[in-house]
This record gives structure tokens, sequence and C-alpha cells, in this order.
């Protein structure tokens, strides 16, 4: 659990400037009264909130608080048994995984889901693998004396592939096996198989978690310029409150399946009832 009496500490903190707030846009994703339980376990109680285009937006709360179930019902892993969620106005009750991915929602994992016995390259392309058009059919039809449409199309993906290893600076771990890698550098190819998607809307699970100071302010700095550069809206899971203090625009606190705050970084810092849930005192 993070150390919840250093609300308002800053740990960790890169030489960073504070997120562009100006270029925030319409709501892009929007949460209504969503219920999720598991038997008798509530694991969400009608929970709302919004998130804004190009914005930076963290969940934040203790262990067990929802956080990951939230946003395994917002890509379509779980299905919530009561609300809704719209992506861009337009409504769903049931999506699956496919659908979400489809609509332009990519997800990073709280527990890496990498191949560790696959390069680097090859996990990221698999991010990829929604925008691969060419069948099996088209395959089939490799033109043995040059180039056809599934082979331009996959230098396509590669040439695509080799950008995101750029902008990661993991580019003297192409070839290297995911599993040789330090956790740190493999939290990143996990972002960099996300970002192969092109998502609009990128769900980050705690992609900072088991990180040593550096590689947190490594993922930092990346996640900004991800939603600088590419105006990537960013929904954020962090314990780390120094992080979130600093990177995002607005925080929702869950607690016990509850949403506490939802405001501000500075907002919900002094919520007394995000305190109260950070200091453990009673619930
Ligand atoms: N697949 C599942 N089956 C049963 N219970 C589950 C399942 N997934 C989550 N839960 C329960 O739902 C509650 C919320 O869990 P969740 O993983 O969403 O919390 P979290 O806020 O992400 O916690 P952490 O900070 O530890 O990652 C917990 O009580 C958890 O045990
Ligand atoms: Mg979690």
């Amino acid at each position: 659990m993070t150390d919840m009496s250093d609300l308002g500490e800053v740990t960790a903190r890169p030489a960073m400037s504070s997120p562009a707030t100006s270029k925030i846009g319409e709501v892009i994703l929007d949460v209504h009264s969503i219920s999720l339980n598991f038997g008798g376990v509530k694991a969400l109680s009608d929970i709302s909130f919004d998130v804004r285009e190009h914005e930076i937006r963290a969940i934040i709360g203790p262990n067990g608080a929802g956080k990951s179930s939230m946003l395994n019902c917002i890509n379509g892993v779980y299905q919530p048994q009561q609300g809704t969620i719209s992506f861009r106005g337009k409504t769903f009750k049931h999506m699956n995984s496919r659908e979400v991915a489809e609509m332009g929602v990519a997800r990073t994992f709280q527990n890496l889901a990498l191949f560790k016995g696959m390069s680097v390259l090859d996990n990221i392309m698999t991010g990829r693998n929604l925008r691969i058009k060419s069948n099996l059919l088209w395959q089939a039809f490799r033109n043995p004396f040059g180039i056809g449409p599934a082979q331009r199309e996959e230098i396509a993906h590669r040439e695509f592939v080799e950008q995101i290893i750029d902008f990661l600076e993991i580019q003297p771990y192409r070839k290297t096996p995911v599993g040789q890698l330090p956790y740190g550098l493999q939290k990143r190819v996990d972002l960099g198989r996300a970002l192969a998607m092109e998502p609009q809307v990128l769900l980050l699970d705690e992609p900072m978690a088991g990180m040593n100071v550096e590689e947190k302010q490594d993922m930092c700095r990346f996640v900004l310029d991800v939603n600088s550069e590419f105006g990537t809206t960013v929904v954020l899971i962090e314990h780390d409150m120094g992080v979130v203090m600093d990177i995002s625009d607005r925080v929702v606190v869950l607690d016990y399946g509850k949403k506490i705050g939802d405001g501000t970084p500075q907002e919900v810092r002094s919520n007394p009832e995000v305190i109260k849930a950070y200091l453990g005192t009673s619930h």
C-alpha cells in the first residue's frame, strides 16, 4: 500500500512542467452509475465520472478500492451489473474487449501481459494486430517476384513499431526477449504495445509500480510526452501520490468500491474523506 500519510508530499518528481490544461477538450469517456459485484463482494458501487479529451485523469485509492475493476469495466473485460459507459457520446451497456479496442481504447496491465520469450519488437508488434488488414487470403497471394500488398503492409507496421521503440528509447533492446529485461523496461515495452494500437484513450494500471525513482521519472516523462505530443487522453491508476499530484489534471478517488472524491489534485488532497481513507482512521 502507498505511504498514505504523504498526500501532498512530492516524491520521485522529474523536472517537468505541469499538464497543459488549456488543451483539454470535450468529454470523451463518460462512466455512469457503474456497479460491479463478485458474489457478495461489491467491487464498484454506483460509480460515475467523466474523462475529457487530452486530459490525464488519475484514479487513486487504497488496495482493493476497485481501481483495476473500473478499468476492466471500461475496456470490456468485466461486464458491470449496472450502469453505462459512453465513448464520444455513444452509450454502451455491454462491450467486449475487441470492440473497445477498435473504438480506440488501449490499456496496460497491473501484472504485465507480455510474451516473455518474444523480443521487444515482436511484443510491440502484437499491438498492431487490430490494424493489420491483410488476411490469410492476401498472404496466400504473396507475390514471389515482388512485394505484394501483405508485405507492404507489414513493412509499414514494422516502421511504425520502430518509431515507438525510438520514442520509448528502447532501441538497444529491440531484439532482446522481454523476459530478460529489468522490470522497469518491461513496463515500458507494455506501454509500447498499447501505443502500437494508436489509441485515443490510454488506460494505464499502475505503470510505475515496482520501479525505482529513476525508472518512475522516465515513465512519467513518457506518459506526459504521449499526452502532449500525440494528444492521447490518459486514465492513470497510480499509488505514488507525488506522481499523481504532479502529472494529473483531475483525480477520482475510490475507497471500498465507492467514489469518495473527484476534482483537481489540490481539491482531492484537501478533501477530508480522502484524507481519512488514506490515513486509514475509520470507514
Ligand atoms: N475477478 C475477481 N473475482 C472476485 N473478486 C474480484 C475480482 N477482481 C476484483 N475482485 C475484488 O474486487 C475488489 C476490488 O479489486 P480491484 O483489483 O479492482 O482493486 P484495486 O483498487 O485495483 O486494488 P490494488 O490497488 O490492490 O490493485 C477487491 O475486493 C477484489 O478482491
Ligand atoms: Mg489494481
